[in-house]
């Protein structure tokens, strides 16, 4: 039985959890830094640092009251080491560190992308249906619209990315856009059902080179554009004066201010990316002969894509992480971090964070 405790601060989370044997979460905390961010209009980097700071030592000492374990009963402490941003990987880099050489317990490093992955393969292990390889995997979050192609091992092949604006960060922008506040994915996701999602069409500019890429900054304009049309700012000012006074309006309070028009033009947009994502993906996987497809990262968590997943005829069997471990969460750190504890892949007190880590 080895108990490995994750920790992860990448981005606008501190988390901290309790993996056994890479399967079983024992516990799973996560200090949210939303409201903090969100009247910025997205993570401010110098905040996320101090906000770690803060949270780092409650949230680590919770995961374990909560697993019923101390630092004593651990076999290794994960930590993301990347990608990210640098002052809050190195928030958790540095206490990961500070607890390992403290009680002589082994450092293991974690790629963030590799995590998100592995809440997918983990959740299989530990009962879900299986993961078959070769697998591909399609993460995507703010910050990673990546396609892998996963063998055995894991090993992992980068077969396309987006060129410049991650999924998540076009839901983001296009949500600050039309005054939804940040992040906006899952304020699009809860509206999109109210709208047509073919009354507005959006093109996306065919990829030269590699196929496989994405592109969703062109998406993002045509919104702009959009929305410079219709004369919106009213509306647009009304949503913001809703958030000014409530940062987490209900979907019926987000109703009241949006008109039909608006919901059709999200629904839209929602559309557009859940198909590029889906149509990608069908297409690697058919070109690798996936046998399993797994889905991760923030954007996972939509429900238009979840349903489209499932309605779409993939040429394979399509994975989700449970919705709590599709944003950034310490669970799946740890279990990553297993099947490094099990080849004895340890970190000494060198690791550093590295911003822009590559999984592949
Ligand atoms: O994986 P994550 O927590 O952090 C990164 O590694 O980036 O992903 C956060 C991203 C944000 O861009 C957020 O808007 C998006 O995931 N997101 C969603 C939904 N929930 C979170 N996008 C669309 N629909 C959602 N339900
Ligand atoms: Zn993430």
């Amino acid at each position: 039985m080895a108990k490995i405790l994750g920790i992860e601060s990448s981005c606008d989370e501190t988390a901290a959890a309790v993996v056994e044997d890479g399967t079983r979460i024992l516990s799973s905390v996560i200090a949210s830094q939303l409201d903090t961010h969100g009247k910025y209009g997205g993570v401010v980097p110098e905040l996320a640092s101090r906000e770690h700071l803060r949270a780092i030592v409650p949230v680590v000492r919770e995961a374990l009251e909560r697993a019923g374990t101390d630092l004593g009963g651990l076999a290794a402490v994960a930590v993301t080491a990347g990608p990210g941003l640098v002052g809050s990987l190195l928030v958790g880099i540095t206490y990961a560190k500070a607890l390992s050489f403290a009680r002589g317990v082994p450092l293991i490093a974690v790629n963030h992308i590799e995590g998100h992955i592995h809440a997918v393969i983990s959740q299989a292990r530990g009962g879900g249906r299986p993961v078959e390889y070769p697998a591909l995997a399609l993460v995507v979050s703010g910050g990673h619209t990546h396609l892998f192609e996963i063998r055995e091992g894991p090993l992992y092949r980068l077969l396309g990315k987006t060129r410049d604006d991650a999924a998540g960060e076009a839901f983001d922008k296009v949500g600050k856009l039309v005054g939804f506040g940040y992040p906006g994915g899952p304020v699009i996701d809860a509206l999109a059902p109210h709208g047509n999602p073919h009354a507005v069409k959006f093109t996306l500019a065919k990829m030269k080179g590699n196929a496989l890429d994405f592109s969703f900054s062109g998406l993002k304009t045509a919104v702009l554009r959009w929305v410079e049309q219709h004369g919106m700012s009213a509306e647009i000012e009304a949503r913001r004066a809703l958030l000014r006074g409530n940062p987490h309006p209900t979907v019926d309070e987000w109703l009241a201010v949006t008109p039909r028009a608006t919901l059709d033009l999200v629904a839209g947009f929602q559309r557009t990316v859940i198909e590029e994502l889906l149509r990608h993906a069908a297409v690697a996987a058919e070109g690798i002969g996936a046998r399993s497809l797994i889905v991760s990262g923030g954007v996972a968590s939509n429900a238009g894509l979840r349903a489209a997943a499932e309605e779409a005829h993939l040429p394979c069997p399509v994975h989700f992480p449970a919705p709590k471990l599709s944003t950034d969460n310490a669970a799946m750190i740890a279990a990553a971090a297993f099947v490094k504890y099990e080849r004895g892949e340890f970190s000494d007190l060198t690791l550093a964070a590295s911003a822009s880590l590559t999984l592949a």
